[in-house]
């Protein structure tokens, strides 16, 4: 096991250090989009139109997110030694990222995406060692060393709740605030809800995580309800064209949803939103702010093919936003 370049205090144009930081722990791997006409039934054999590579993973994308709108951005993960590993962190490098990958004898985790036009997608995942990052990798590499209560910790579902748990706690005695997208909504950990400041379902997630059924269609003043029941301390409800749903102690409130143009992939707009949310929060925008921001980025990664490379700059954003003012 061994790791690698370790969190500078900085240093870069595009970067603002007067902003709060962000640590993402997450998976990054490889990505096979695959484009087809419709998606395959069981048993099924289909012809693709198309086929390109991309490194992904929930964490390296919402990394992304993040340092494109300026905010000083951490990425911690567990990869192979191989050469999906190297393009993860190449990616994440020249986005100006601080990456610390915990090195482990499995392959680098492996996404093949398969987008049908519409945009919508179905996506597999291999975590490989990504799934094996561990409560004593995370204290070996000192991962919150230099992060402090000004700063934010995003986590998604896409490593094992053991090491989950373990980073909640290691941030929260730094008074570091936790935002968890529970995505996939795959074995959720619904112990660590109420340990975070924010959670950030989609409304597929919020169902899983209240216990409604698949059928079942609560409505905003529901989930209100049994968010409260769980202690939830607040919630962003992303739910695509309909908006999203800000959900905290009190009440909640829908914010609508923003379109730039025709949708041809919604790979990674989850994650265009989590890391571009997050990213102003540490720019200190209050809630509601920040999620018009993540909307609007949400809304144009949608208008482009793929995930990492379909995340906007800063800049295309806040044109966006301050035109919505
Ligand atoms: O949210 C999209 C991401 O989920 C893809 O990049 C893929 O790698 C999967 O992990």
């Amino acid at each position: 096991m061994s790791t690698s370049t370790c969190f500078r205090k900085v240093e870069k144009g595009g970067l603002n250090m007067n902003y709060g930081r962000v640590a993402v722990i997450g998976l990054a791997g490889q990505s096979a989009f695959l484009t087809a006409d419709h998606f395959p039934a069981p048993g099924e054999t289909i012809s693709c139109s198309s086929l390109f590579f991309e490194p992904g993973g929930k964490g390296y994308n919402q990394a992304i997110a993040c340092v494109r709108q300026g905010v000083e951005t951490l990425f911690v993960g567990a990869v192979g030694n191989d050469s999906s590993a190297k393009e993860c962190r190449q990616g994440l490098e020249q986005e100006g990222i601080k990456v610390r990958f915990v090195e482990k004898e499995l392959p680098t985790a492996y996404a093949v995406i398969t987008t049908i036009s519409g945009g919508e997608n179905t996506v597999q995942v291999l975590g490989g060692a990504a799934k094996t990052l561990s409560e004593e990798d995370l204290r070996e590499n000192a991962v919150f060393e230099e992060l402090g209560g000004n700063d934010y910790l995003l986590i998604q579902n896409e490593l094992s709740s053991e090491c989950l748990t373990a980073a909640v706690k290691l941030a929260r005695e730094k008074g570091i605030s936790v935002i968890f997208n529970p995505a996939p909504a795959e074995n959720v950990d619904v112990a660590l809800i109420s340990l975070c400041e924010l959670i950030t379902p989609n409304y597929g997630e919020a169902k899983y995580l209240a216990g409604f059924s698949e059928e079942a269609e609560p409505s905003a003043q529901e989930l209100f309800d049994a968010f409260k029941r769980m202690s939830v301390k607040k919630a962003v409800v992303t739910m695509g064209g309909s908006g999203a749903l800000i959900i905290d102690e009190e009440g909640y409130k829908l914010i609508p949803a923003f379109s730039a143009g025709e949708v041809v992939d919604t790979t990674g707009a989850g994650d265009t939103f989590n890391g571009t949310l997050t990213a102003a929060l540490a720019m200190h925008k209050d809630l509601e702010e920040a999620v018009r921001i993540a909307i609007v980025a949400a809304g144009i990664s949608v208008t482009r093919h793929g995930a990492a490379g379909s995340i906007p700059v800063k800049s295309e954003v806040m044109k966006i936003v301050a035109g919505l003012q």
